[in-house]
């Protein structure tokens, strides 16, 4: 979305670059940004410039490259200048170092002095070794920097330097400028006009007044799904059994329905489905109920004999009754034969998209702050997600969301 005050002419991009090895991506990007006829200011760190000749990005963007705070004689203030002018902020590639001084709002560079100085959309692409990736560290400001609407492209998953594979890869540069594209024309408003309802937690079934049957889902992916859906322009219905507070920028465009049972949840979306353009199932409903006891279960009565009685599954009886256009997203909680499981659901939930969740893997799952799926889709379209913050994976399973009610669905 372009800055506050627009002002004719091509958009300007600020490309800011770190010092990784993938710096010299950078130049590649330089040059598809200025063939979509965007004006490119590039920003390095002292640390780039060991990665990339500032010379090529300048020869590249027409312009001069920036480095520090002082080095510009026409302006004492060039992050401010640069900031407020730019369209959207770039940076590719972004080390854990530079996802670390933003995070913490250092200001000790032109690049992060201009980070802080705009209102423009921010988009990262991380680039590092996959255990550097992976590293708590990185993942959490990640995190925080995704509740503040900050949009992380990447990384890929490949072939990194001095020889390893692995989560890491910066994107390719072709793929950077198409999410600039879209993020120019209004990818943060994807969803403008959409109503999409979001399931969220792990639902209670009573035994007695006192216990329940339930499952360890935390609800936090599926609160960031309706968080980034919210920021994503959607209005949004977030069903959730969890009573964790919204992220403060959007819990005002969230409508929360607090639920327990599956019965409730069950009740509380076939209210909203109607109206919504697309369904995002991240619930975990119990598959099981049972007759509550209206009293406590008394131990000296001796174990009692429950009978656990089915849940109809919810996302399977809106499908059922979806009418054209609407997109539904199912997720797959998975332990063993992960992708066979999940292909099954696909198609007997006959739903859009599968979300697919080994909740056995490291980091990924239950009571994690970060998360790895495959998202599946019907006619065969497999991406890999791998390890990140939840806003980031919600961001990934929102767009392909996104790309599925532009094209019409079904
Ligand atoms: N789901 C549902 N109603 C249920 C159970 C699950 O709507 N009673 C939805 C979940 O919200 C999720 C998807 O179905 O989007 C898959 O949930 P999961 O527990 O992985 O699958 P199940 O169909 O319950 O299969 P199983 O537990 O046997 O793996």
């Amino acid at each position: 979305m372009p800055s506050a005050t627009p002002e004719p002419g091509p958009y300007r991009i600020v490309l800011g670059v770190a010092g990784g090895v993938a710096a010299y991506k950078s130049a590649e990007l330089t040059r598809l940004l200025r063939a979509r006829g965007y004006e490119v200011e590039p920003v390095m760190t002292r640390e780039a410039a060991r990665f990339v000749g500032p010379t090529t990005l300048a020869a590249l963007a027409g312009r001069p490259v920036r480095t520090e705070l002082f080095d510009d004689p026409t302006t004492p203030i060039p992050h401010t200048r640069l900031g407020q002018g730019a369209d959207c902020v770039v940076v590719a590639p972004a080390t854990a170092h530079l996802i670390a001084r933003y995070a913490l709002g250092l200001a000790d560079d032109l690049l992060t002095a201009t980070l802080l100085a705009t209102r423009a959309p921010v988009v990262l692409c991380p680039a590092m070794h996959t255990e550097m990736w992976e590293s708590p560290s990185v993942q959490e400001n990640l995190a925080t920097l995704g509740r503040r609407g900050v949009l992380v492209l990447g990384p890929d998953d490949g072939a990194l330097a001095g020889g390893d594979e692995g989560p890491g890869r910066l994107v390719e540069p072709e793929a950077i400028a198409e999410f600039v594209t879209r993020v120019l024309e209004g990818y943060r408003g994807v969803l403008t006009g959409r109503r999409v309802v979001v399931s969220a937690g792990g639902t209670r079934e009573p035994l007695d007044p006192v216990r329940v049957l339930t499952n360890r889902s935390s609800g936090r992916q599926g609160a960031a799904l309706a968080e980034v859906a919210a920021r994503l322009g959607a209005r949004v219905t977030l069903v959730t059994t969890s009573d964790r507070p919204l992220a403060p920028d959007v819990a005002g465009a969230v409508a929360v329905v607090r639920v327990e049972t599956a019965a409730e949840m069950a009740a509380a979306l076939e209210a909203a489905f109607d109206k919504a353009d697309a369904l995002v199932m991240a619930a975990a409903v119990s598959d099981f109920t049972l007759e509550a006891r209206p009293e406590k279960i008394k131990r000296r009565d001796g174990a009692p004999n429950l009978a656990l009685l089915p849940v109809p599954d919810v996302l399977a009886g809106l499908a059922a009754r979806r009418r054209p256009g609407q997109v539904l997203v199912g997720f797959a909680a998975e332990t063993t034969d992960v992708e066979a499981n999940a292909q099954r659901k696909l198609e007997e939930k006959d739903v859009d998209l599968l979300v697919v969740n080994d909740v056995t893997a490291p980091g990924a799952g239950f009571d994690h702050e970060t998360n790895a799926v495959t998202l599946l889709e019907r006619g065969g379209r497999v991406e890999r997600v791998s390890l990140r913050s939840k806003a980031a994976v919600a961001h990934a399973v929102l767009g392909r969301v996104a790309w599925l009610l532009d094209r019409g669905a079904r």
